[in-house]
């Protein structure tokens, strides 16, 4: 099929090679000509494991094409696929101009039947907004060209988004037209497995299906993560705990993973624009506020314990600090916790030394050079030496069993915090360490 993406962010380029990868003509839109050139040249903007092979392997058998001109994309495909930024209005809402202005494309230069299909996360509503977007352009031109706007939010999880994609749980299609709704189960049909993977139902359904879940995931962690302040305080251990409850089937076992805090482009953005929407409609969703503010609390957690330890005033203290992505496999920091940890670390007087294996630049693309008391290390260990203590923020893999005779060593004093509980509260190696996690306490 002839498939066309606008907007080659990380949602789009993940789709369009992956749709490339089963066959499929493929030509992704973008505004940016650097970003396009960069593609074209073989390279790519953002980092998700296995994409660029992907993409490298599908531009070399000719599937995948990338372009600027808006024209061309629209005429290109059958399907029009929308995959643009839906960032957060001033007031927490989606805002949907880039959304619109995609459909507004559409309908300028379409001539003939298109799918158009929202993957973008998008408000309820927003496909009969394309919808009337898109005909008020065909008026415009005079013309009457039969279309169809279907809504299929995309689940991709960023450092896994290839599986998602190639491997997915569900795919829910939101369409009423028969006609449409065939063209999806084609296009997704090298995906399905096993068994029917394909959820139908109306466009409105499926624009708050991808709001539900992301909204369920982060009450999750919110709720585990209050739990863990309770446990430190009755002296238990969550990772017992979780291991306690997910063990349940009908609890089940992911996004029980007490931390510092959820990050990410998705969930805080995500659940702001669904409490929008519900006072919009006046309805208060206490519950999912709720989660928004302990997750607030829990980016500062770990600063906490560091002042319990070593009092309000860090001047003249120096941590290193391991992760600055909000998760591991990504360069991404947007919402991090480290973001939050590194600005009260700085602000109460402390250096910090700083290390992860793919965000250093990212990092220091949004904190600039104008601190020198913020610093990074080209490897774990370096960031360690003469350090008070080291703070764990993210779980990267290579994290998870250091040499912890060398942490001993290298540190003023031997202390870590663990923003992510990596560690077996029993491994040998952290004795002699103060080791603060999560929702436990340690000895
Ligand atoms: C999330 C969803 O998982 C995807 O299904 C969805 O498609 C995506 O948002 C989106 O809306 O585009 P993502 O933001 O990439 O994906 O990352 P997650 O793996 O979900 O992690 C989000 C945050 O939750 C991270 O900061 C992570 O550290 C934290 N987390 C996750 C926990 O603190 N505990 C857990 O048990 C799991």
């Amino acid at each position: 099929m002839r498939v066309t993406v606008i907007g080659s962010g990380y949602v789009g380029l993940v789709t369009g090679a992956c749709l490339a990868d089963v066959g499929n003509d493929v030509l992704c839109l973008d505004v940016d000509p650097a970003k396009i050139a960069l593609l074209e040249a073989g390279g790519i903007c953002i980092y998700e494991p296995g994409l660029d092979e992907i993409i490298k392997r599908n531009v070399e058998a000719g599937r995948l094409r990338f372009t600027t001109d808006v024209r061309r994309a629209v005429e290109f495909g059958t399907l029009q696929l929308i995959a643009v930024g839906t960032p957060a209005d001033e007031d927490g809402s989606a805002d949907l101009q880039y959304v619109l202005g995609a459909a507004r494309n559409v309908g300028k230069y379409m001539n003939d039947y298109k799918v158009v299909v929202d993957k973008s996360t998008v408000p309820v509503g927003t496909a009969a907004k394309v919808n009337a977007v898109i005909l008020a352009e065909l008026e415009r031109r005079g013309l009457e060209i039969e279309f169809s706007v279907v809504s299929n939010p995309e689940f991709l999880k960023e450092g896994g988004a290839i599986d998602d994609f190639m491997r997915p749980d569900r795919i829910v299609i939101g369409s009423d037209d028969q006609n449409a709704i065939h063209i999806m189960r084609t296009l997704y049909a090298p995906f399905q497995r096993k068994h029917d993977r394909l959820l139908i139902m109306d466009t409105r359904s499926a624009e708050l299906t991808k709001y539900a879940a992301n909204a369920m995931l982060a009450t999750r962690i919110s709720f585990m993560n209050e739990l863990a302040l309770l446990s430190e305080k009755l002296g238990t251990d969550i990772e017992l705990i979780r291991q306690g409850i997910g063990s349940d089937l009908r609890i089940g076992w992911h996004f029980l993973y007490p931390g510092c805090g959820y990050g990410g482009s998705c969930f805080p953005k995500d659940i702001q624009a669904l409490l929008r929407t519900a006072a919009g409609v006046g309805e208060e969703l206490k519950v999912l506020a709720a989660v928004d503010q302990a997750n607030e609390r829990q980016k500062s957690v770990l600063v906490d314990k560091v002042v319990a330890r070593f009092g309000e005033d860090l001047t003249g203290r120096r941590f290193a600090l391991w992760g600055l992505s909000f998760k591991p496999d990504t360069d991404d920091m947007r919402e991090a916790p480290s973001r939050v940890i590194i600005a009260a670390l700085l602000r109460l007087g402390a250096c910090v030394v700083a290390y992860d294996p793919a965000a250093i630049d990212e990092s220091r693309r949004i904190f600039g050079g104008g601190d020198d008391r913020l610093s990074y290390a080209d490897y774990p260990m370096v960031a360690l030496d003469g350090a008070d203590a080291l703070i764990i923020v993210t779980e990267w893999k290579e994290f998870r069993s250091p040499d912890f005779q060398t942490i001993k060593a290298k540190l003023k004093t031997p202390i870590i915090f663990d923003g992510r509980n990596i560690f077996d509260l029993h491994d040998d190696g952290l004795k002699g360490i103060e080791y603060f996690g999560i929702g436990r306490v340690s000895g």
